[in-house]
């Protein structure tokens, strides 16, 4: 509801189109009642499951809300691309590409069957088993610093101070027993650079770190902004390093329907188990939505939904 600016900047797309898309999107989609809450993590079962909020950032801040965009939800895998951007900045693009894998796995985000078909290259960063081996590869003495590390990375993104819903960590680090096998499967074939149980300490604690939708488009703008966050004007990702990032959220962000994503949405994105998804049209905007209700894949299906009717609306996609 809020527009915080009369002009967008977004090329030939004025702040009152911005404004009304969403409005739409939101109109359009909010009495939805597909899929259910997550309940693999029990307590993401609690959350309420009307809740629906859509936010536009653009790459100079300016951000358009309508819905539920203040709400604390779990960040859940929406944190994979950022600490995935971590781990390229510290080491490199070639690194990720050698040490982890960039080929899309076409299976589920937690499928133990993808790390199995080539040792070497079957994951990537986008997916359960890649995103515990880059919490393994953040270069760090101890635990705690690998963890300050990445919360301090996300909240650079976000330009603003994260929490950990402790609550959600205690519910996922209790059930986490099929990550727990990968992170195992991993180390057996040297694809996991720390010691198993704290690459999966400080990967479920990552998931569990609270964000609403307004922090998700300001992570996104991020991105669109060539890895500079809009809002402090930090440099959080070098701008060289932004394409490889996006292209792993192209071929990835949505697990085993990415596919499907890409040919109908064309923009790159990336989805939480919690009902968050941030898609990034490169140097314009985030599109940021959420909506707890997800389908069989794990992905939101009020907020897909919806940043897909916006991004054709805008005539956003990449290709
Ligand atoms: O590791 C897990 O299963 C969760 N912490 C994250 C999975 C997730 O978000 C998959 N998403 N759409």
């Amino acid at each position: 509801e809020t527009v915080e600016s009369t002009e967008s900047k977004a090329e030939g797309l004025s702040a009152e189109k911005l404004q009304s898309v969403i409005e739409s999107a939101y109109d359009r989609y909010k009495d939805l009642d597909e899929g259910a809450n997550a309940d693999y993590i029990p307590i993401l079962a609690t959350v309420p499951s009307d809740l629906f909020g859509i936010v536009i950032t653009t790459k100079e801040g300016e951000v358009f809300t309508v819905g539920d965009v203040d709400y604390q939800f779990s960040i859940q895998s929406v944190a994979k691309p950022f600490t995935a951007a971590l781990v390229m900045q510290e080491h490199g693009p070639e690194k990720v590409q050698e040490d982890i894998g960039v080929e899309p796995t076409g299976l589920p985000f937690n499928s133990k069957l993808a790390l199995e078909v080539h040792e070497e290259r079957s994951v990537n960063p986008m997916v359960n088993a890649g995103a515990i081996a880059v919490v393994s590869m953040v270069p760090a003495e101890n635990e705690d610093e690998r963890w300050e590390k990445i919360m301090d990375n996300l909240e650079a993104f976000a330009g603003d101070d994260l929490t950990v819903l402790e609550e959600v960590y205690q519910s996922e680090y209790e059930n986490c027993w099929s990550n727990r096998a990968i992170a195992n499967l991993l180390f057996n074939y040297g694809r996991l650079y720390c010691e198993p149980e704290e690459a999966l300490r400080v990967y479920t604690r990552e998931c569990s770190v609270g964000v609403s939708a307004l922090d998700l488009g300001m992570m996104g703008a991020t991105l669109a902004n060539g890895g500079t966050n809009p809002a402090t004007q930090e440099e959080v990702l070098d701008a060289d390093h932004v394409p490889e990032l996006l292209a792993l959220m192209a071929i990835a962000g949505f697990y085993d329907e990415s596919g499907e994503w890409m040919y109908t949405a064309g923009i790159p994105a990336k989805t939480g188990v919690g009902g968050g998804i941030v898609a990034v049209v490169p140097g314009e905007m985030s599109i940021a939505a959420f909506s707890p209700r997800v389908n069989a894949s794990g992905n939101s299906v009020k907020a897909m939904k919806a940043i897909r009717y916006i991004a054709g609306e805008l005539g956003v996609g990449v290709f």
